[in-house]
């Protein structure tokens, strides 16, 4: 039986190698992890991770073709082929702090590869890596294990956390990179082999290592890039009484445009789309390619803009201070159908919020109250390190914050409300209720076009919601600061 091994057990290695152990049932798949509680939730009834049937596919395989362990040697030892999926996180210090990808812990694990190895290897990039990082994997494979051959591929992710499962039951495309020698071809067929179980033929695509290594980098920026662009349309709609709804309607209707990818919103989150510009915009710069670089990093400033310009809008709205004001916020998560806050814009709205003395409750459905606390108190880049499982010192503002059981709760008695993450139940609140319960004036600030803004402002609110013609309310107040 062929053996498949992956060291990481997160958002990515979980669910890739829960669908291969489902569609391979010939192969034999052991997720390894550093993180002892995060593997017991694997071999649990709760898994550590929300992704809509992920559950039912990971107890179908589990003990069967499919294991969870923090038994990394052993299991990679046993291996033929060993998927590299550990965090790949932004510098927080050193040489190129702030943007380079930190690879201490891709390096962590290739070194107990080779230590570990003694038979020969195929070891697969999962996790999102700079261009060339191939090169150094493999010399810090060979000369650490001489009497081993191992094939470096790259084999990018491109799930989208909240429809992980079904990306991963059919993806537009699997990328496979490797070394163009007969070796590295014959590597190619192998993961080739293990994909083709599902996943037809003609969308499986091959390349040389560093497009397979550059494309996720490429992919990730355009898709961030999109969203800053119809972002920055969002802010010019409020000044000119143009709907962005509408807008993007209008250019996505254009066959070369397309429609997906195109809502307005308080700013894109997840762990990939800022780290991975960061990322791109460093290798320009070590390549001299400034203006390229400047070029992507409005990206990120588009979206740090949007944050602050929505923050801005809620404290300028209510009298120029939220100072002792109950806002509620619905939402934590950085996109609907998913758990995961990294980076999510709640995070920087929630604080500027906090700056200006707001009392936040904060709701949402699949976050806990300690990671929220969490989220609230931790430095910017270092939520992508393991050791964010140890304990934190809890920042004073997080006094500010109570974390409620659900939308009414939360809005209860507070002066504003702003909805930061699309969940579904949100669309369906009584907003009639949620009215009479909140002090007058009542604000809602809709940072996902979620609300229904026409039935708000019937009801009795004060609507902001992004890129949508202004309240009269909010017409003459100041639009946004600078980043
Ligand atoms: P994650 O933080 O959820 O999981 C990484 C896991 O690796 C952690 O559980 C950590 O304990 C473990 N780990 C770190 N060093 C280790 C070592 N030496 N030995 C064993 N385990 C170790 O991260 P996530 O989200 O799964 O991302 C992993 C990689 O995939 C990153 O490079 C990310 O950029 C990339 N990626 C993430 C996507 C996402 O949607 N989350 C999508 C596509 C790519």
């Amino acid at each position: 039986m062929v053996k498949i091994c992956c060291i990481g057990a997160g958002y990515v290695g979980g669910p890739t190698m829960a669908m291969i152990a489902l569609k391979c049932p010939d192969i034999e798949v052991a997720v390894v992890d550093i993180s002892v509680p995060r593997i017991a939730a694997w071999n649990s009834e709760v898994l550590p991770i929300f992704e809509p049937g992920l559950d039912e596919v990971v107890k179908a395989c589990r003990s069967r073709n499919l294991f969870f362990s923090t038994d990394v040697e052993k299991h990679v030892s046993e291996a033929g082929i060993v998927f590299v999926s550990v965090n790949t996180p932004t510098k927080t210090r050193g040489l190129g702090a702030g943007k380079a990808a930190d690879l201490t812990y891709w390096e962590s694990a290739a070194r107990m590869i080779a230590d570990v190895s003694k038979s020969d290897k195929i070891v697969v990039e999962k996790s999102t890596v700079p261009v060339k990082t191939a090169e150094a994997i493999e010399k810090i494979l060979s000369h650490n294990n001489k009497g081993v051959s191992f094939q470096i591929l790259s084999n990018p992710e491109f799930l989208a956390e909240g429809t992980a499962m079904e990306d991963l039951k059919s993806p537009d495309r699997v990328l496979i990179g490797g070394r163009e020698t007969p070796a590295g071809r014959k590597a190619v067929q192998a993961l080739k082999a293990v994909y083709a179980h599902w996943v037809p033929e003609d969308r499986i695509l091959t390349t040389n290592l560093w497009s397979a290594e550059l494309s996720k980098l490429a992919a990730n920026a355009f898709l961030a890039q999109r969203i800053s662009s119809i972002n920055a349309m969002s802010a010019l709609c409020e000044s000119t009484g143009a709907d962005v709804a509408e807008v993007a309607y209008a250019i996505g209707k254009d066959s070369r445009i397309g429609s997906r990818f195109l809502n307005a919103s308080v700013g894109f989150g997840g762990s990939c789309f800022q780290k991975d510009i960061l990322n791109l915009v460093y290798i320009c710069e070590c390549n001299g390619l400034i203006d390229i670089a400047n070029y992507w990093k409005q990206v990120v400033q588009i979206n740090d803009y949007q944050k602050s310009r929505f923050v801005q809008r809620v404290v300028s709205s209510m009298f120029n201070t939220v100072s002792g004001k109950k806002i509620a916020v619905l939402g934590f998560a950085f996109k609907k159908d998913t758990g995961d806050t990294r980076e999510t814009p709640a995070i920087d709205v929630c604080n500027g919020l906090l700056g200006d003395k707001a009392l936040l409750s904060i709701y949402d459905p699949q976050v806990t109250e300690q990671q929220i606390r969490r989220d609230l108190s931790m430095n910017k880049f270092d939520w992508d390190h393991p050791q964010h499982l140890q304990p934190l010192n809890l920042s004073d503002s997080v006094n500010l914050v109570q974390v409620s059981k659900d939308a009414y709760e939360a809005t209860k008695n507070a002066h504003g409300l702003c909805i930061l993450t699309e969940w579904d139940e949100f669309r369906k609140l009584d907003y009639q209720k949620i009215y009479q319960q909140m002090q007058k004036p009542a604000f809602v600030f809709d940072g996902r076009n979620v609300a229904n803004v026409v039935e708000l402002r019937k009801i009795g609110f004060i609507v902001y919601s992004i890129g949508k013609p202004l309240d009269p309310w909010m017409r003459d107040l100041p639009a946004a600061s600078s980043f």
